[in-house]
């Protein structure tokens, strides 16, 4: 298989992946290997089902001596391989109150994101997903860095973590001190006007919610959330830049997400078909498990803060 000619193809395979996906939802998993090159222009991409009742249960607390040697190896992988590039999802935050996406108890078994998280939904009536993004806005403005994001943060300064691919909104590794973060589907910082292009801060908007409901541009338009919607294209600077890094890393650690959406989740192949190694940290089941070099089952924040003290040893 000739890799480097699909690079240059690049830009032809991706205008007949797109004009080709238009009705069609495709597995990552049912890719080839020579297809994954192709497809970082993705829009946001996910089965819109019921929630999987694998994610996020309970699990059995891990005994310590099992933590240990998970860390233990974890951190080996680290000294050997590092630094690492960290790709976090929504796992990371739950133990800052945030609930994540599809477990049982997530967002979306309780709000249809066919209705309240697609462009097409926001287009058709935008009064009705900001009543969702009005309440998402503040719960994750109030929320707070917890050990796994100020764990994330301690391994950067130390040189174990080179940068941070998240698909989260909440601006919560920004505010525990990690710098090199990539935020591929956007964030809660600023909302914008799709008809003239202003840009408004988030206190403006929280100020605005507060008052008035729904914010609205100078102009009268209702802003847009800068965050990704479904069917709505990544930032291309933030995923072209995901994929750099996935790439040229020789250790991708997945923190906190089941990799169900795409394009994020095909960051992992990227980096196993470069030469590196992939490792998750993460409670319930993810797509990539059965690749993985380490599959730890545990709570990012217990697990990353222990790799923290098992680097410094
Ligand atoms: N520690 C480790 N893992 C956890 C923890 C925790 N404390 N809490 C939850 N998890 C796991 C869940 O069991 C689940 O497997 O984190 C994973 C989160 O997966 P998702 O809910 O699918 O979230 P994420 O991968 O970030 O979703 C990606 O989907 O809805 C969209 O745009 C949204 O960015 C989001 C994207």
């Amino acid at each position: 298989m000739d890799l480097d000619r699909h690079r240059l193809d690049a830009v032809l395979a991706q205008r007949r992946i797109a004009s080709a996906e238009a009705s069609e939802i495709v597995d990552a998993r049912d890719l080839e290997p020579d297809e994954v090159f192709r497809v970082v222009r993705y829009p946001l991409r996910v089965g819109l089902g019921e929630p999987d009742l694998q994610l996020g249960v309970e699990v059995e607390p891990v005994d310590g001596e099992t933590l240990r040697m998970n860390v233990a190896a974890l951190a080996e992988l680290v000294r050997r391989h590092g630094p690492a590039v960290v790709l976090t999802g929504a796992g990371i935050s739950t133990e800052s109150g945030i609930p994540d996406f599809r477990s049982p108890t997530g967002t979306w078994a309780h709000y249809d994101p066919q209705e309240y998280a697609t462009l097409d939904a926001f287009e058709a009536d935008p009064i009705k997903v900001w009543s969702f993004y009005a309440l998402r806005f503040r719960a994750l403005n109030e929320a707070r860095p917890n050990a796994g994001h100020l764990a994330l943060a301690e391994l950067e300064r130390a040189g174990h973590v080179s940068a941070l691919v998240t698909q989260n909104i909440d601006l919560l590794h920004e505010r525990a001190g990690s710098r090199e973060i990539v935020e591929v589907h956007g964030s809660i910082r600023t909302s914008t006007c799709r008809r003239c292009g202003a840009a408004y801060g988030i206190e403006t908007v929280l100020t605005q919610l507060e008052r008035d409901g729904p914010p609205r541009c100078d102009c009268g338009d209702v802003l847009k959330p800068d965050v990704v919607f479904f069917g709505e294209q990544l930032p291309e600077a933030a995923i072209d830049r995901a994929y750099e890094l996935a790439r040229s890393t020789r250790l991708l650690l997945v923190a906190g997400s089941a990799l169900e959406v795409r394009p994020v989740s095909l960051l992992p192949d990227e980096t196993v078909l470069a030469g590196g190694r992939v490792a998750i940290v993460n409670r319930g089941p993810t797509s990539f498990d059965g690749r993985a070099v380490l599959k730890i089952d545990g709570r990012a924040g217990e697990t990353l803060s222990a790799l923290v003290d098992a680097l410094r040893a």
